[in-house]
């Protein structure tokens, strides 16, 4: 069975060495494996080690960056729909007013029409997602229709990034902001990162974040024992036991939540506005290593789908490849996954609603039904496959779906 929607990125190496971090509590809040993170990223996206600040989330680390703006209060900050509500969350607790922009279908980010249309005066931020890892489409305009506009870009790499567009970006310095939860390319069960180049507002950010502290030891604890016991859940789970013990360590409150019941009824929640600590940081020293390799592999898979399941017309999508699932729009979706599922795949579907998850009430976050219809419609059809798969489990998986289109 492969289930998109349970521990995607877990294996049983990082088991082993989330048990023997376990076994370590004097490790967990090391400085030096925090510094060593910090100087990995700066690295990859080449910008000074004080550039980079590790949260536990990527929500808090937005919160902090949108609290150091120190905005007037009717100060503006779009987003595309098609977000997930923790983006929304921290701009409503900042008392902002976040504006929603409709999407194209190529990358899942903004339509360019769409946002110059929306942008005014009152607009001091935009938030540039990179829907499912994919560099979106009109990246470039939206980053010089900015400039021109004084407008500070947070660019939103929580689902992942390509790592080459940064190495030659010269051009505008936006903040980066990273999300290492668990469903995402760069995952340690919770954290995120922010990324600041810019002189002055790096030293506001310092002064909120260094009143974030760290989690203590029995959130550190039960993240490392999702991590210890979720491969085994998952090998586990066709014969039985891995159902169970999910169930138990859930209804135990053992393992940590992506969202909170707060958050989930459109609150904001400050459970994650903390620091990284080094017994998490240790997982994601060998994926920065390792992430142009990581991208190469599932850009690979991603091209494989394309191949099975794409008609001509939309062959240009092989420029913008997903690097954290593979988004596709298909018709009677809720009906295809259900087939999908009975033949051993479970597919994921972010997002089905324009501010996800499910449920999450759309008007208290500012959304207006009707105002994006692309998005609102893209809601209705996508599905996300895995890119974590070797190539036979892929072309299965693609074989299998082909049949149901
Ligand atoms: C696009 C995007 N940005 C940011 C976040 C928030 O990340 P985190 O869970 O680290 O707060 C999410 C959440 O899943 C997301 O989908």
């Amino acid at each position: 069975m492969v289930n998109l929607n349970f521990a995607p990125n877990e294996n049983f190496t990082d088991a082993l060495k989330s048990l023997l971090i376990l076994c370590q509590p004097q490790t967990w809040y090391r400085k030096k494996t925090i510094k060593k993170t910090q100087q990995k990223l700066a690295h990859l996206f080449q910008v000074k080690n004080g550039a980079v600040f590790l949260a536990l989330s990527a929500r808090g680390a937005l919160r902090a960056v949108l609290k150091s703006l120190d905005l007037p209060q009717d100060s503006e900050v779009v987003v595309q729909a098609f977000i997930c509500a923790a983006v929304v969350l921290p701009i409503k607790e900042c008392r902002l007013k976040p504006r929603f922009v409709d999407i194209e279908t190529t990358s899942f980010s903004f339509d360019l029409e769409s946002l110059r249309k929306t942008i005014s005066a009152k607009t001091k931020v935009i938030i540039l997602q990179h829907s499912f890892g994919i560099t979106p489409k009109n990246r470039s305009q939206v980053l010089s229709l900015a400039q021109k506009n004084n407008i500070l870009v947070i660019e939103d790499l929580a689902h992942g990034f390509e790592p080459k567009i940064f190495q030659t970006d010269q051009d505008l310095p936006t903040i980066k902001l990273l999300s290492f939860g668990r469903s995402k390319a760069l995952s340690c069960v919770h954290g995120g990162a922010v990324l600041i180049p810019q002189k002055d507002i790096n030293q506001k950010f310092k002064t909120v974040f260094d009143n974030f502290s760290y989690p203590g030891r029995i959130f550190i604890f039960k993240s490392l024992l999702y991590k210890f016991t979720s491969p085994i859940i998952v090998a586990t789970y066709r014969y039985g036991l891995g159902k169970v013990v999910h169930t138990l360590l859930i209804k135990l409150s053992c393992i940590t939540r992506e969202l909170s019941v707060t958050e989930k009824v459109g609150r904001y929640d400050y459970w994650l506005d903390k620091k990284l600590p080094a017994a998490l940081a240790n997982f994601l020293i060998p994926q920065l290593d390792q992430y142009e390799e990581l991208v190469k592999r599932r850009q690979n898979v991603a091209k494989l789908y394309i191949e099975y399941l794409h008609s001509e017309k939309n062959r240009d999508v092989k420029q913008h490849l997903p690097i954290v699932r593979f988004p596709l729009l298909v018709k009677r979706r809720d009906d295809v996954m259900q087939k999908m599922k009975i033949a051993g795949f479970i597919l994921g579907d972010w997002y089905t609603q324009p501010v996800a998850p499910n449920g999450v009430n759309l008007e208290s976050l500012g959304f207006i039904k009707g105002s994006c219809p692309v998005a609102e419609r893209v809601c209705t059809k996508i599905i996300n496959l895995p890119l974590v798969l070797n190539t036979s489990q892929a072309s299965e998986l693609a074989k299998t779906l082909q049949g149901l289109l």
